[in-house]
């Protein structure tokens, strides 16, 4: 079957959501999930979004935020974006006020604001409360307060369908080819524009923060188009994973007081950041309760520590932080309001994806050349505001402020983009994906190898990394791109396969795995969420670049330094690179 709309949306999470209401207002745009719209992950997101609104820290200044962001990148974010970002954030959350969004208040009834990790005031003086907060659901609030305003301008939503192909052909985007995942069957859809809001790939990791569904397939559809994804060795590590399931455990747990204890009972942050301590950026904090746990120091010498919230009392946990307190039951057996919250390092958040620019047109090369009719936005995206680092709650405000630019960008661009022609293999690849995968009879089982993969990422490629472990991790993504040829897909039926779907996403973990290996081989130097052990320090000579990688056509992986970081000059202090000290 096919559908035409003027604008496809893949994804229903802030970013495409934020694109649709703007388009929907004056186009027809469809809007394609894998699952149940407001069902995506940006509901996740507990512990806010970034703006400097001046509510709470009455100085705050949007050349803060700036500072912040920039220092928190390890200097790689690209500045023109950055500040475009922290510019237009009050905006960016007032209008999701007025939208009906409920924020929690301050007495007088302004949003509240609490403070994150690396958001300070003063370039870097004390902490800042810059993030606004709907208690430890902000994320859930946006995502529900997007979905009515999508309903109300018109914008079709087609639930449960996984995209398989991206049809982009002589430098456009044509449209993508969907497996309906109730019924069965391939539907195309093409249009106008194309916008990918795909989110984040944290299942390639075993511990991880991220829901099922975030198998970054946008990625690897991007990478079969021939195109080149960038920055993908930085991967970010939150600190505060619950143990064993890396549920999350907001950084607004610290924001509110929270602090971190090792196995000798002692708060070890003032080892490494004396100055904001746990409310440094959340690559220190990681790297810094890594190193405790490597080096014996975990609870009872196990790989966890815990962080203590109890000190908080049962009334301000119910009021801030109902839903980290329910988990911890839940998923954890504690009750923060007696004992502490066993945590590790958890897979949260990918800094690189596909290289767009600040109108996020995807871009393919390192002058920044545009693609025609093909946006990005959110998690999937590299507009690069992130750098190697993405600072709490800039991820939220990421989604919001350039799901709507995306969305102003499409609808300025409509008039000048006819509907492309659908070529005539515009299915082929689709449909020999699919029939490959259910025709699939061989002796490995996908869950066998998924796993395989996800431990051996941690392992191998996680909060540190050094040359021997990631050449063996090179090989095992190979011998596992191998073995995934001969794995056996029981479910031959059509309705609700999931069985061959989630088949078809282990073949896009792989593949991505692949292209972050080997920019963490590659990327001999330590910065932000990419840790080095063989090379501990930033080498700004080398590698003050991002990295493009494209996957060749005999399966190896062809990577460039060339594209430079945009540095706005110093018309701030300190947005030059220079040693992050928190
Ligand atoms: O810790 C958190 O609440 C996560 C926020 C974020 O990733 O921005």
């Amino acid at each position: 079957m096919i559908h035409r709309h003027d604008v496809i949306i893949v994804g229903a999470g802030l970013a495409g959501s934020r694109a649709a209401v703007e388009i929907g207002q004056t186009a027809n745009v469809a809007v394609l999930s894998k699952v149940y719209p407001s069902r995506s992950h940006s509901g996740a997101a507990q512990g806010g979004v970034a703006a400097s609104l001046a509510n709470e820290s009455k100085t705050d200044r949007w050349e803060y935020h700036m500072y912040d962001t920039v220092k928190g990148s390890d200097y790689l974010g690209d500045q023109d974006a950055i500040e475009l970002m922290v510019r237009e954030a009050p905006e960016t959350v007032i209008e999701m006020e007025h939208w009906g969004c409920p924020f929690s208040r301050t007495p007088e009834g302004l949003i509240a604001q609490r403070k994150f990790g690396g958001h300070t005031l003063d370039y870097g003086k004390e902490a800042a409360l810059r993030s606004c907060y709907s208690y430890d659901y902000t994320g859930h609030v946006l995502l529900h307060t997007l979905h009515e305003q999508c309903l109300k301008h018109g914008v079709h939503f087609y639930s449960e369908f996984q995209v398989l192909s991206l049809i982009f052909r002589d430098n456009r985007a044509i449209g993508v080819v969907a497996w309906d995942i109730v019924n069965g069957g391939l539907h195309t859809f093409y249009g106008r524009a194309v916008m990918f809001g795909t989110g984040g790939y944290g299942r390639a990791f075993k511990i991880t923060s991220n829901a099922h569904a975030n198998t970054g397939d946008g990625l690897s559809q991007v990478i079969r188009a021939g195109l080149p994804v960038q920055d993908m060795e930085f991967v970010q590590f939150h600190p505060t994973g619950l143990w064993k399931s890396g549920i999350l455990v907001t950084e607004g747990a610290r924001g509110e007081g929270g602090y971190l204890l090792n196995g000798e009972k002692r708060r070890f942050m003032e080892d490494y950041a004396p100055t904001l301590m746990e409310l440094a950026p959340r690559d220190v904090v990681a790297r810094s309760m890594q190193t405790e746990i490597d080096e014996g120091r975990g609870i009872d010498g196990k790989n966890y520590v815990f962080i203590d919230v109890s000190h908080l009392g049962e009334a301000k946990l119910k009021e801030r932080l109902p839903q980290i307190t329910e988990l911890a039951m839940n998923f954890a057996g504690v009750d923060p309001v007696k004992e502490p919250i066993p945590i590790q390092p958890t897979a949260h958040y990918s800094m690189g994806g596909i290289p767009a620019n600040a109108n996020c047109r995807v871009t393919y090369d390192a002058k920044r050349s545009e693609t025609v009719g093909f946006y990005a936005g959110g998690e999937c995206s590299c507009i690069s505001v992130h750098g190697a680092n993405r600072l709490g709650t800039n991820s939220l405000l990421e989604a919001l402020l350039f799901g709507r630019r995306a969305g102003k960008q499409i609808v300025e661009d409509l008039s000048h983009l006819e509907f492309p022609e659908l070529p005539a293999d515009y299915e082929d690849a689709a449909t020999e994906e699919v029939e490959r995968t259910m025709a699939k009879d061989g002796e490995e089982k996908a869950a066998t190898l998924r796993a395989e993969l996800q431990e051996t990422m941690m392992m191998d490629c996680g909060v540190f990394r050094s040359r021997g472990q990631l050449e063996k991790q090179r090989d095992k993504v190979e011998e596992l791109e191998e073995r995934y040829k001969n794995i056996r897909v029981e479910d031959k039926g059509t309705r609700f396969n999931t069985d061959m779907l989630e088949a078809i996403e282990l073949g896009h973990l792989i593949e991505f795995s692949g292209a972050i290996v080997e920019g963490a081989l590659q990327r001999e130097e330590s910065r932000g969420g990419h840790a080095r052990k063989d090379f501990p320090k930033r080498d700004d000579v080398k590698f003050l670049k991002h990295t493009l990688a494209w996957r060749e056509p005999n399966g190896k992986w062809k990577l460039t330094f060339e594209k430079d970081v945009v540095l706005k000059g110093i018309t701030h202090p300190g947005f030059e690179p220079k040693e992050r000290v928190y």
